[in-house]
């Protein structure tokens, strides 16, 4: 198991016990976020709930941010319309991408899909290019299942 895979299993182990009992979503995405931004060192990590038909700031970790992205926007919104995991090696590349910070430079974005219907993304940006990839994908997928 490389470096990383082992930092998320851990880390997911921490999230199944940070969860258990715990029906509040909210409260699950702010310690999620936490653990994730302190493992890993992220730039930014945290999640933007669907309320109606936009993308609203929820828990985070790292510098302020765009509090609403429309549905089909940027990478939260393309990840939302298409409810699919978006591994984006370098945000300038990604057509329509929505900088919330100059210093971001590589992102990932992960659906929360319950029901069918996505209720949340996972957002974590990187001030790095290429930081993210199929192990991030994996682990994170599975990580947002406790959420
Ligand atoms: N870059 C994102 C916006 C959110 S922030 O980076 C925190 C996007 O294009 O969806």
């Amino acid at each position: 198991m490389s470096e990383k895979a082992e930092k998320y299993r851990l880390a997911l182990a921490q999230v199944q016990a940070l969860t258990e009992g715990e029906s509040d979503a909210i409260a699950k995405m702010a310690n999620v976020a936490a653990l994730l931004h302190e493992t890993f060192a992220f730039w930014w990590t945290g999640f933007y709930r669907v309320v109606g038909e936009e993308l609203v700031l929820g828990p985070f970790q790292g510098p302020v941010a765009c509090m609403h992205i429309p549905f089909g926007k940027g990478v939260c919104g393309t990840a939302w319309e298409r409810k699919e995991t978006l591994v984006v090696p370098d945000v300038e590349a990604f057509p329509g991408h929505i900088a919330c910070s100059s210093a971001s430079r590589s992102e990932i974005v992960v659906p929360l899909v319950r029901d069918g219907k996505v209720v949340a993304v996972l957002d974590i940006d990187s001030e790095h290019l290429s930081t993210f990839d199929e192990t991030d994908r994996e682990w994170l997928e599975k990580m947002v299942t406790y959420v």
